[in-house]
């Protein structure tokens, strides 16, 4: 199991359900929830699809621990941010620290997405593990 073979169906599947609640959203004509629908579809369908590109262009990070941890993170804060926003949405009180909580994961979670990403262009392994730039 590699990070981006993790990734890539995470995000279609938070695509599918994101693109699911616009459609109810725009049939019962109540955007109330719509921060929450923008946040799945930003976080877990664009974001995550990103991350998983990255990844399966640098197969030695795709195959390591880390990386796998950083997306399975990505995933669970993701959709549990999602449920707090909408619970926000939805006047009920404990939206609130569940989306507060899990947005400061995301946040951390990304900050180590980043180490991921400098740490790799300084090891010099990007070029390396593109195998378009190695050929
Ligand atoms: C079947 C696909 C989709 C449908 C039917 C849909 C539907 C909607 C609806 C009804 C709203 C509320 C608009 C408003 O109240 O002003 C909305 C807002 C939004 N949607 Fe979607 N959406 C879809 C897919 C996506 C995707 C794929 C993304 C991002 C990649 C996205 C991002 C957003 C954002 C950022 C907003 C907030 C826009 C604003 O601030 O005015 N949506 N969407």
């Amino acid at each position: 199991m590699t990070a981006s073979s993790v990734s890539f169906p995470a995000a279609v599947l938070m695509a599918a359900i994101g693109m699911g609640w616009g459609i109810y959203m725009a049939i019962s004509k109540d955007h109330s929830t719509m921060p929450a629908h923008a946040h799945l579809n930003l976080l877990g369908w664009v974001s995550l699809f990103l991350i998983g590109v990255f990844y399966r262009l640098h197969p030695v990070l795709d195959r390591s621990r880390v990386a796998l941890v950083q997306a399975g993170v990505w995933i669970v804060a993701t959709a549990v941010m999602t449920v707090g926003i909408a619970l926000i949405m939805t006047g009920s009180e404990i939206g609130e620290p569940i989306a507060a909580v899990s947005s400061i994961v995301v946040f951390a979670d990304m900050l180590l997405f980043g180490w991921l990403v400098v740490g790799n262009r300084q090891s010099g392994r990007a070029d390396a593990d593109m195998p378009l730039a190695a050929e």
